[in-house]
Parts: structure tokens; C-alpha cells; sequence
């Protein structure tokens, strides 16, 4: 099979047939770019021509393991065999484990509640504050505070806590009780927590809304007033979490702790997979009947999911995305230092984001792929990079070279 990186293909038998018949049948929800993936191994995904491309995107921090890790795919095969579905009204192999997995990684007693999306996982958050506050607090208290830029999910409880209004606008109405403020900014934390509020919904780094990393002061001051006035400090770490900001969850940085903690993406490795993590206190709020899932916790996700922590605590993941976001952060400033074309590098581990002058972020996807490099971009003008986890510095140097060379000669 050719192994050369290349031109995307336009045209093709797979590429052609499958490209028209999504044209045909599918929603326009998405606007797919002119490949056809076929099969992933690592750090590469090879399109139906057999044409190599290095990932930069991990299918949106999902792959951390990189693509078809051995382990994950034995652990998908060998449970797939014995038992896929029961529902979470029987106990099954694997979802007990998993959960023990993740209340030792969170570091304190916990309770976990297994969904299938980052989005369920964040709507389940939503009703497990809301019932904890009408126990603990009274039924008054039902806001929910995040903030402006956050991403949440596309449901619509989890797209009213979106800060994000192009996104909600055509939705409306929203389930209401949201209130949104400018993250990093104390004084407006400190003046939103008042008696109404009954949880603080905040990404310790924000991830579609550009890589906005959430500084620590402002982590351990949201956990001191959450503590002062009774509130429950929630994070979203379905982006940030599991070693992509270079902790196994990133609020760790902090030294912090969240009552209440949303994971999906990175979970099982590239199979749906969600969690919420609570501390008993709170998760003792839902009981029976207040909450459930058909497919949440089923035995070949939890078993793919156990695999997949297990690789990543092996290879000392949260190590290897800082390696990698210090080398990728300090090639892209390099770059700002040579040329104008970008004025800002952000990032938080293996989580980076390059801030371009001109709104051509787009333009640089889309010819970075025709190179054989899978990139992303959250806006016209920010280039986001969340490489699986064994990416190598010299994947990261190709990347390097192929941006400055995309953004230096001009060719967009
Ligand atoms: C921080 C965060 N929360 C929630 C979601 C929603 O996850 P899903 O697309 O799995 O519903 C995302 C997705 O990008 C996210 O980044």
C-alpha cells in the first residue's frame, strides 16, 4: 500500500460513490471535507488511495491513544464476543471497574453516572445540580452560571449553557435559568455567585471556544466562593480531561477539586463514552428513576475505556502532552517571532491554538490536508491542534514547517 503523503483526492470510485450518496442522504449539518478515511493506525489516517496523512486533530481530542491502539481494539473484539447489551439494569463486566478507575483518578470519593456524549453528560450534570439544590439549598435556587465563549454540547439544556448566542439563536426558546460571564474575570464571578445560584459551570480550558485555558487563581477562587456560599463548582473536562491538558484531568493544575466533573471524547479512545463524577455528597441527590441511559456503561465501551486508561497511565500521558504542547507552542511562537501571520499562541498540554492575523484558518485546514496534515480550526482565524498523544517531535516538526510554509508564501 502507498504510503506517500498527498494531494487529497477529488475523484475515485469509493471517494465518489460514498461522497454523492452523503450529498443525497444526509442533513446538512456538516460540511465534510473531499476524503474518504478508511483506516487509522497511530498518528496517521490513510484515505482510500492509500494516501497517508499525519492527524492533528485525534477526531477532536477522541483519539489520545492515536488511531486503532492495539490494546483498545482486543478489549473492543474480546467483550464484543461475549456480551455487547444488557442495560444498566443488570450488573455487567467492566462498568464497576471503569468507574473505580475513574473515582482513583479524580483523587477523593466519588460516584459516576456512565452516558454515551459530552452533551448527555453535561444535561445530566444540569438535573443532578438542580436536584441537589432543591435538598440543599430550596427550590429558588436553580441558576447555573458559565461562561461567554463556553462549549457545552448541542442539546438544548447543554446549548443554553453554551456561551456561544450564533449558536443558540435559531434554537430559541432555551431552558432558561443560565447565566453567562466573562471567564478569568474575578470581580464578575464574585458579583454572579449570589443566593439564586445553585452550581458554576465552567471548561478549566475552554476548548471549541478557541483554547482559552482558565488561570489557576481564577480555578481556586471559583472553588473558595463555590465553597463560601454553598455552591457546586462543576467542570467540563469532556475536552480538556483525560491527559490532553497534560493532567489526568486538567483542573489538577489547580490543586483543585470540582464537586461535579463531565468526561466524553477521550474516554474509551474513539467508541461513545461519557461520564459524571460527583462527590457522594451530590451524587446522592439522583435516585432512582431521576436518571438513565439505554446505552450508558455498556460492557464493550467500559471495557474499551479500561484499556484505554490503562495505556494512557502507562505511557505517562499528562507528561507526554505537556512535551508536546511546549515543543508545538514554542515552534508555532517562532513562527509569530519570523512572520505576522500569527499573533498569538495559546494552549494548556496538548491543547494549542495559533491566532492568525488574517481570517484565512479555514483556508490553511483545507490546504494543510491536500499536504496529507488533518488540522482544525475553531474560527475564521484560529487554528486549533490536538494531536493524539504519541505524536513525535518530529510529527510536530513536519506540522511546523508546513504551517510556516502555508502562512509564510502567501498561497491562501
Ligand atoms: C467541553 C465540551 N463539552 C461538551 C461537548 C459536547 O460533546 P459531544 O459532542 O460528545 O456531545 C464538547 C464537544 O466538543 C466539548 O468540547
Amino acid at each position: 500500500m502507498a504510503r506517500r503523503r498527498g494531494d487529497v483526492k477529488l475523484m475515485g470510485t469509493s471517494y465518489q460513490r460514498i461522497a454523492a450518496l452523503d450529498a443525497a442522504v444526509h442533513m446538512r449539518t456538516f460540511a465534510r471535507k473531499p476524503v474518504l478515511f478508511v483506516r487509522g493506525e497511530g498518528m496517521c489516517l490513510y484515505d482510500d488511495d492509500g494516501r497517508e496523512y499525519l492527524d492533528f486533530m485525534s477526531g477532536i481530542g477522541v483519539v489520545n491513544l492515536g488511531h486503532s491502539h492495539p490494546a483498545v481494539v482486543d478489549a473492543i473484539a474480546q467483550q464484543a464476543a461475549k456480551l455487547t447489551h444488557v442495560t444498566n439494569l443488570y450488573h455487567v463486566e467492566h462498568r464497576a471497574d471503569l468507574a473505580a478507575d475513574l473515582v482513583g483518578m479524580f483523587g477523593a470519593e466519588a460516584r459516576v453516572f456512565f452516558a454515551n456524549s459530552g452533551a448527555e453528560a453535561i444535561e445530566g450534570a444540569i438535573k443532578l445540580a438542580r436536584k441537589w439544590a432543591t435538598a440543599n439549598k430550596g427550590p429558588e435556587a436553580r441558576t447555573i452560571v458559565t461562561a461567554w465563549r463556553s462549549f457545552h454540547g448541542r442539546t438544548l439544556a447543554a446549548l443554553a449553557a453554551t456561551g456561544q448566542p450564533s449558536k443558540q439563536e435559531a434554537f430559541e426558546p432555551l431552558p432558561g435559568g443560565f447565566v453567562h460571564i466573562d471567564m478569568n474575570d474575578i470581580d464578575a464571578l464574585d458579583a454572579a455567585l449570589d443566593e439564586s445560584v445553585c452550581a458554576l459551570l465552567l471548561e478549566p480550558v475552554q476548548g471549541e471556544g478557541g483554547v482559552y485555558p482558565c488561570t489557576y487563581e481564577y480555578l481556586q477562587t471559583a472553588r473558595r466562593l463555590c465553597d463560601e456560599r454553598g455552591i457546586l463548582l462543576v467542570f467540563d473536562e469532556v475536552q480538556c480531561g483525560l491527559y490532553r491538558a497534560g493532567h489526568a484531568f486538567a483542573h489538577q493544575a489547580a490543586g483543585i477539586r470540582p464537586d461535579v466533573m463531565t468526561l466524553a471524547k477521550a474516554l474509551a479512545n474513539g467508541l461513545p463514552a461519557a461520564a459524571i463524577v460527583a462527590v457522594p455528597a451530590v451524587a446522592d441527590a439522583f435516585a432512582p428513576g431521576d436518571h438513565g441511559s439505554t446505552f450508558g456503561g455498556g460492557p464493550v465501551v467500559c471495557a474499551a475505556a479500561r484499556a484505554t486508561l490503562r495505556e494512557l497511565a502507562a505511557m505517562d500521558a499528562g507528561a507526554r502532552a505537556l512535551e508536546i504542547g511546549e515543543h508545538l507552542s514554542r515552534g508555532l511562537a517562532e513562527i509569530a517571532e519570523n512572520s505576522s501571520a500569527i499573533v498569538e499562541v495559546r494552549g494548556a498540554g496538548a491543547m494549542v491554538a495559533a491566532e492568525l492575523a488574517r481570517p484565512v484558518a479555514a483556508a490553511v485546514v483545507d490546504a494543510a490536508l491536500s499536504r496529507g496534515l488533518v488540522l482544525n480550526n475553531t474560527s475564521a482565524s484560529t487554528l486549533r491542534f490536538l494531536p493524539p498523544l504519541v505524536c513525535t517531535r518530529a510529527d510536530i516538526d513536519t506540522l511546523l514547517e508546513q504551517v510556516h510554509t502555508l502562512l509564510d508564501k502567501d498561497v491562501l
